[in-house]
C-alpha cells in the first residue's frame, strides 16, 4: 500500500520576455524548480506522479501553457493540471487535450486511480474573476467519485483552499459553497487528504472532517498577515514543493526550493 504525489503549485508561467508584476521571470523560476526536483528526485523516490494546483499560466496563454509544459516534460512521470482563477479553461484544455486525464467539455474535474490510491482533480475557476466556487456539477463529481472509490483513499486536488486563510486580501478572493463541499466530504468512507494552492503558502486546515493543505508555490510567497490593513502583495522566496504519501495513512512534507547548507553530522570528532 503505496503511493507517492509530488504537487507544483501556481507557477503563473508566462512566456519570456514578459514578467509577472514587473519583475517575476516566472518561466526560469519554474526552470530552475525543476532543476531542483530533478536533484531532489532520488530523495522521495518512487513518485507516481505530478499534480499541479492551479494557476499554471498568469494570464491563460495557450503560449504560457505550452512553455509550462515543455518545461515539465524534463520531469519522469506524467503531470495532471487542474485550472486556478489566472488560467483559461479552452486553452489549458487545448494543450493537454490530448492527455486522458483531460474532460472534453465542461469544468476541468477528474479522476486519475493509482493502485492503492484514487487522486480526484476538482475545478474551482470562475473565469476572469479570482474567487473560486465548488458548484452543484462539481459537488456531483465529488460525491459520485467518493462513492466509487470504497475504501480506496482518496487525494482531492483544488485551486481554492477550502478554508480561509486569515489574509484579508486572498479570503477577499477565496472559496464559495465550503459548506455543501464540508456536507460532501464528511460522508466520505475512506481517508481523504486535500491538497491545494492559491494562497503561496503552507497553511494546514480542516474541512467536513478531513486534512485540507495549501503548498508553497514556485514564484512568489503571501506571507501569513492576520491584520486587517496588512500590505497587499509578495514578497520574493525560495519557494517550495510538497510530497504527499499515502502508505497506510497520509503524511504530507513541506519541501522548500531553497539553498540548504549541510546536512552536517550531529556529532564530530571534537564534540565526541
Ligand atoms: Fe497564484
Amino acid at each position: 500500500m503505496m503511493a507517492r504525489i509530488l504537487q507544483i503549485t501556481d507557477p503563473h508561467v508566462v512566456v519570456p520576455p514578459r514578467l509577472v508584476s514587473g519583475r517575476l521571470d516566472t518561466a526560469r523560476l519554474l526552470q530552475s524548480a525543476v532543476a531542483r526536483i530533478k536533484q531532489d528526485w532520488a530523495r522521495f523516490a518512487p513518485i507516481d506522479i505530478i499534480v499541479v494546483t492551479g494557476d499554471i499560466t498568469d494570464d491563460g496563454g495557450e503560449d504560457s501553457f505550452r512553455l509550462f509544459r515543455s518545461v515539465m516534460a524534463d520531469l519522469p512521470v506524467p503531470v495532471l493540471v487542474i485550472p486556478g482563477n489566472h488560467d483559461l479553461r479552452e486553452p489549458l484544455r487545448a494543450c493537454f487535450g490530448d492527455a486522458a486525464f483531460m474532460p472534453p467539455t465542461g469544468r476541468i474535474n477528474w479522476v486519475h486511480d493509482l493502485c492503492d490510491l484514487r487522486i480526484v482533480g476538482l475545478d474551482t475557476m470562475i473565469e476572469g474573476q479570482g474567487g473560486g466556487v465548488v458548484d452543484s456539477g462539481t459537488l456531483e463529481f465529488l460525491s459520485d467519485a467518493l462513492a466509487e472509490s470504497g475504501e480506496k483513499p482518496v487525494l482531492i486536488a483544488m485551486h481554492h483552499p477550502p478554508f480561509a486563510s486569515g489574509i484579508a486580501f486572498m479570503d477577499a478572493i477565496g472559496l464559495a459553497g465550503i459548506p455543501a463541499l464540508a456536507g460532501v466530504l464528511s460522508q466520505a468512507k475512506a481517508e481523504v487528504r486535500i491538497i491545494c494552492g492559491h494562497v503561496h503558502g503552507t497553511i494546514v486546515g480542516t474541512v467536513g472532517g478531513h486534512v485540507a493543505i495549501s503548498s508553497a508555490a514556485v514564484c512568489s510567497a503571501f506571507p501569513a498577515d492576520y491584520r486587517r490593513d496588512a500590505p497587499v502583495g509578495f514578497t520574493i522566496n525560495p519557494g517550495g514543493y510538497m510530497i504527499h504519501s499515502w502508505d497506510g495513512c497520509f503524511r504530507s512534507a513541506a519541501v522548500s526550493l531553497g539553498d540548504a547548507d549541510g546536512p552536517h553530522p550531529f556529532q564530530t570528532p571534537e564534540t565526541a
